[in-house]
């Protein structure tokens, strides 16, 4: 009995390893420029870690104005959520954002 439960878990725990990350993912475009370590953080596992996309839309190109990309950041915007200045600060947005648009 114990070690049907202990094989399940560990097709669950495989399972969920497998879907993990297919980073860089979908079409679109990434950085031009090199990315924040607050990026590959905070972003890279929605937008990819070039910011080539992947749950989240690619970024390269695609970023507006700095202060609509502030806005989004810290409010969030649709399924994205907000990322306070704690976690991703504004240093390292303004660096992202220089090597985004
Ligand atoms: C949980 C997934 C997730 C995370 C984490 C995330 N995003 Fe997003 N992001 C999204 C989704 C989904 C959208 C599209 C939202 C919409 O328009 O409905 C989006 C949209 C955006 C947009 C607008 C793009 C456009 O097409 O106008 C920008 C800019 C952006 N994100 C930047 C960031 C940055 C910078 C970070 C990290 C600080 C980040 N995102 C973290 C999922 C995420």
């Amino acid at each position: 009995m114990k070690k049907y439960i202990q094989i399940a878990f560990l097709f669950t725990s495989l399972s969920l390893t497998a879907c993990g990350s297919s980073s860089g993912g979908s079409s679109g475009t990434g950085a031009s420029g090199t990315l924040s370590a607050g990026f590959a953080v905070n972003c890279a596992s929605c937008h990819g870690a070039n910011g080539g996309g992947g749950r989240g839309p690619a970024l390269g190109g695609n970023v507006g104005s700095l202060s609509s990309f502030t806005a989004t950041v810290r409010s969030g915007r649709g399924s994205m959520p907000s990322i306070s200045s704690s976690s991703y600060s504004d240093t390292d947005l303004q660096a992202d954002y220089n090597a985004l648009k």
